[in-house]
């Protein structure tokens, strides 16, 4: 078999995976050096994991998988800085403004401080866009869009400029694949996102755009590469950040349902992967046992029938279909 990194770097493409603290075993640390050039700490680096309480920084497992990189030569993505969603740290809601401000700040500051030197490319908001209203801006709900409305965005780029002066920073994204038409415009909130960030002079590097597919949802591929001009053309970089195929709605044959993940993978790169934007493509874990469909779906489902097979390889570390899909289209 030939191995992504290799077949990414000849298309000056980093190629990455999700990683955990799990993982860390020698056979799936081989794996992860051999197909790639970086990995995304899957939680570790989150404010959940982090910041138990407002006094509290615990870096342990990030750490662990810092280390994990830097003996591998692995470059490690920094996911992410800030989260606004209903599932963060139950401190953050008890902040005054003023305080929400300075806990962004120091937050940030701590952080990116820790791994200055270590991590290039950062997360520094994660999915702003959701369907509540603020002014124009259509964002997700959750502690800072509470207390600071939309300012909270530009707040912590400006924060993380300051720390880290050559980091690249980027805004990560999720439902941004499925047809606009069908989905809750996604991409022009987002849109509007960025282009007041650049109209008020707000540092911004790129655009991490997640690619959770949903197969039981549109994707046009005319309507996403659009998209994808639409950001280049704003002089940003594109990373596709946590690619993977949620295939509950595929067929309980296994050969079919293989098939399906892999024609998904391969329609979705034709498109992404024809814009020189793109800079890099990383996948939400490498094999089908560590997938988060995966543990959902134990959770759901204690006896296990129809078992996700999202990702590259199997629950045994075995290449898929979809892993020759992915090699072809690289
Ligand atoms: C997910 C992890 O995979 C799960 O283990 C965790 O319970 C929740 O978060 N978008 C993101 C990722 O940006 O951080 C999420 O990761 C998946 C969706």
């Amino acid at each position: 078999k030939p191995n992504l990194r290799q077949l990414g770097a000849d298309k000056r493409l980093a190629i990455g995976s999700a990683f955990s603290t799990n993982e860390l075993n020698p056979d799936d640390e081989s794996l992860f050096r051999h197909e790639l050039s970086r990995i995304t700490p899957e939680n570790e680096l989150k404010m959940t994991a982090i910041r138990p309480t407002r006094e509290t920084f615990d870096f342990a497992r990030a750490d662990a998988i810092a280390d994990f990189a830097r003996r591998g030569g692995l470059e490690m993505r920094g996911h992410a800085l800030i989260w606004n969603n209903d599932r963060q740290p139950g401190w953050l809601a008890t902040l005054s403004e003023a305080e929400m401000r300075s806990a962004i700040e120091e937050h940030i500051e701590r952080t990116m401080g820790r791994y200055e030197g270590r991590i290039e490319v950062w997360d520094v908001i994660n999915e702003p866009v959701g369907t509540v209203a603020f002014g124009d801006y259509m964002l997700r709900d959750g502690p800072f869009v509470q207390r600071l409305g939309p300012d909270y965005i530009a707040l912590a780029f400006r924060a993380a400029r300051a720390v880290a002066p050559a980091a690249k920073l980027v805004l990560n994204e999720t439902h941004t694949e499925r047809d606009d038409r069908f989905g809750r415009n996604y991409r022009r909130r987002l849109l509007y996102i960025i282009d007041r960030l650049q109209d008020t002079g707000v540092p911004l590097d790129g655009i991490g755009l997640q690619g959770h597919l949903q197969p039981d949802k549109p994707f046009d591929p005319h309507g996403f590469g659009a998209f994808l001009d639409e950001i280049a053309r704003r002089k940003l970089f594109i990373e596709i950040t946590e690619l993977d195929v949620n295939d509950a709605s595929f067929p309980d044959d296994i050969a079919a349902r293989d098939q399906a993940v892999a024609a998904t993978y391969r329609r979705f790169l034709r498109t992404a992967l024809a814009n020189p934007a793109v800079r890099s493509l990383s996948f939400w874990q490498l094999g089908d046992g560590a997938s988060w469909y995966f543990a959902q779906s134990v959770d759901e489902n204690p006896l296990g029938q129809r078992r996700p097979r999202p990702l590259l390889y199997d629950a045994d570390m075995r290449p898929k279909l979809a892993f020759d899909a992915v090699a072809d289209e690289l």
